[in-house]
């Protein structure tokens, strides 16, 4: 399979307020050195608890913050590019969030929200808007008549729905979806999965599918990685993390999700609390939340082990 983004150590600090003003700057690692590979046509899938940097991998892939590194995307390192470019990318790469009601302007009708991301990338014939418009209003399961309503006018679903077509309008080859389903009721979330699903076979698309939730990227994504404080700690193809996931914190978010989990099994219960990524841990990030931690692990940061040629993971009892 082709490559379509390659992520190479890449590094986002945010730059935090400390209360004294004599103090020194103090910073967020959100991301610790990445690297990452995702290829064209499939669904990656991107779990973690909350605040591990999975929204922050997103936006960088994007470049909507300025994180440093590499990201190429088809051989361009995207955090270089300029004006014209930028826009170009654009056009290729979109995201839609958790909460599709803030990210809908509240006073433009679903036909104006779907018309301007045409208009600004200069698309200005009325028969061809009207064409894209009609077309992605179809492949989303809108209906022509959605198109003189307003976002508040709709439930949940179905303004995900206008959001994913929003998305999908200038034909992006590469989608981030940031936990699109995780405000909506379960119901509506296989719906939505399902419409994310096909639309990527019917339009060639790539997508790094974010979520906390283990059971909802269970069957839709093709590789999953799993993040901890900044890190990924395991990649591997979703069939195999499942059957047998390798790290301790794989382990354990698999253990909590029920629906994915043996039901003889045993929920493995983390020690303490996520540390703050303004101080994390030394060595292993994940250690001293870890039932397997020895001396070691608070030393040195573990280096990536190759389990098979789908499956990777940190962690030294694999080293
Ligand atoms: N704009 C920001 N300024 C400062 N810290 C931020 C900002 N955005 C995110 N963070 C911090 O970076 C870390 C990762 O956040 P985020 O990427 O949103 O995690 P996730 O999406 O996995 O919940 C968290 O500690 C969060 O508080
Ligand atoms: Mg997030």
């Amino acid at each position: 399979m082709q490559t379509l983004i390659d992520i190479k150590n890449l590094n986002m600090y945010y730059p935090i307020m400390s209360g004294n003003w004599s103090a020194k700057k103090e910073f967020i690692h959100a991301l610790n050195n990445i690297n990452l590979e995702i290829r064209k046509g499939e669904i990656l899938g991107l779990v973690g608890e909350s605040g591990c940097g999975k929204s922050t991998l997103g936006k960088a892939i994007l470049k909507l913050i300025e994180p440093s590194g590499e990201v190429s995307f088809e051989g361009q390192n995207i955090l270089k590019l300029k004006n014209n470019d930028i826009k170009n990318f654009r056009k290729k790469s979109q995201m839609i969030f958790q909460n599709p009601y803030s990210s809908l302007d509240p006073r433009m009708t679903v036909y104006k929200i779907l018309r301007e991301p045409l208009v600004v990338h200069g698309i200005r014939d009325k028969n061809e808007i009207n064409s894209r418009i009609f077309e992605i209003v179809e492949l989303t399961g809108l209906s022509e008549e959605d198109l003189k309503r307003y976002p508040h006018e709709f439930s949940g679903g179905q303004r995900q729905r206008i959001a994913i077509a929003r998305a999908l309008i200038l034909k992006p080859e590469f989608l981030v979806a940031d936990e699109p389903v995780s405000a909506l009721d379960v119901s509506i979330q296989a719906q939505i999965i399902t419409l994310l699903k096909n639309l990527k076979e019917k339009l060639n698309l790539t997508i790094l599918f974010i979520s906390h939730d283990l059971g909802v990227v269970k069957y839709l994504c093709d590789r999953i990685a799993v993040m901890y404080l900044g890190d990924i700690v395991e990649l591997s193809d979703s069939a195999t993390l499942f059957n047998s996931p390798k790290h301790p914190y794989t382990q354990a978010l698999i253990s909590a999700v029920p629906s994915v989990y043996k039901k003889d099994a045993e929920e493995i219960k983390l020690d303490g609390e996520l540390p703050s990524p303004k101080n994390p841990p030394c060595g292993c990030r994940f250690h001293t939340r870890c039932r397997y931690a020895k001396d070691v692990c608070s030393q040195k940061e573990p280096e990536i082990t190759k389990i098979s040629d789908s499956h990777y993971v940190r962690c030294v009892l694999y080293e």
